[in-house]
């Protein structure tokens, strides 16, 4: 696997940062997860903005324009091998003394790797795959995407040591989206979604999915969902760049609706991987 650090193109192996980076000793830093099939990128000016919408909240100035990043990840994709990759890109606020001030004069560090685009084993999307609750303890900036995921990890690793795939989260009684996923329910035939705001992540792959209700017609809300409305529903669905739509089946050990993936997220899941085929069909980026 061939990685990029700080200007240079390397084997993974090779790649090395001082232990003083922020990035490993605070958590400061953000990133971006963008998916790659058949070496076309998956709404690449859509994860820049995020990017720039993280760098810009954590106050770290963009070290590359949007056409360098471009450039950069069109790099990464041709010099590894899978069709289909998962592009990671990670800024963190440099090597500095510690000190939680920000330090002067300290270039960010900027990584990218490219993993193989694992999408979900087809058994899951027929079946779908179980979850579990936990309360959101999160911090307040959910909508950055930030390298500090501790919490995400603990609550990831409860689903883990429940048998379960994801852990849907609610704060004050609302759903507010997965461990890495955001999340959708669908009662009575009508989509429903958590709005953005500062208690989740804004979903690349939740915005195509909203994108793709509207366009065909399926009855969908963006509204504050309750724990209670969550433990009602007829279908509940998590999105994410890497799980794609995913029917999530079960909930703390009871079905969800008749315990199988429903009409809604058959379609949805159809809709997006035509949507899928027709960025196939521009031209690639590598
Ligand atoms: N995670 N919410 C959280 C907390 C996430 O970590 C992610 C993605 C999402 C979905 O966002 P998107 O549709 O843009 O992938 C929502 C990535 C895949 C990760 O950390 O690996």
């Amino acid at each position: 696997m061939t990685v990029y650090l700080n200007g240079e193109f390397m084997p993974l192996e090779e790649a090395r940062i001082p232990v003083l980076d922020r990035g490993f000793i605070f958590g400061d830093g953000v990133y971006e997860v963008i998916p790659v099939y058949s070496r076309h990128v998956f709404r690449l000016p859509e994860h820049l903005k995020r990017l720039q919408n993280s760098l810009d909240a954590v106050r770290i100035a963009n070290p590359h324009s949007d056409a360098e990043w471009t450039r950069l990840i069109g790099q990464i994709i041709a010099r590894n091998a899978p069709e289909d990759q998962g592009v990671y890109l990670q800024v963190t606020r440099g090597v500095a003394k510690r000190d939680h001030a920000f330090p002067k004069g300290v270039a960010p560090t900027v990584f990218v790797m490219s993993n193989p685009l694992v999408t979900p084993p087809s058994a899951q999307v027929t079946s779908g795959v179980t979850a579990i609750t936990a309360s959101d303890y999160r911090w307040l900036r959910c909508d950055i995407k930030s390298v500090a995921l501790l919490a995400n990890c603990l609550l990831r690793q409860l689903a883990v040591d429940a048998g379960a795939a994801e852990t849907v989260l609610i704060r004050d009684g609302f759903v507010t989206e997965c461990s890495a996923s955001n999340v959708f329910l669908v009662k009575d035939g009508v989509l429903l979604a958590p709005p953005k705001n500062h208690l989740m992540l804004p979903g690349i792959t939740y915005d195509v999915v909203l994108e793709l209700a509207a366009a065909h017609g399926l009855p969908h809300e963006v509204r504050e969902v309750t724990e209670l409305e969550l433990r009602a529903v007829d279908e509940l669905m998590l999105t994410s760049s890497t799980k794609e739509v995913l029917a999530i089946t079960s909930l703390d050990g009871r079905p969800v609706g008749s315990g199988r993936p429903g009409p809604v997220f058959a379609k949805l899941h159809r809709l997006y991987q035509e949507y899928k085929q027709t960025v196939m069909r521009q031209p690639a980026l590598a």
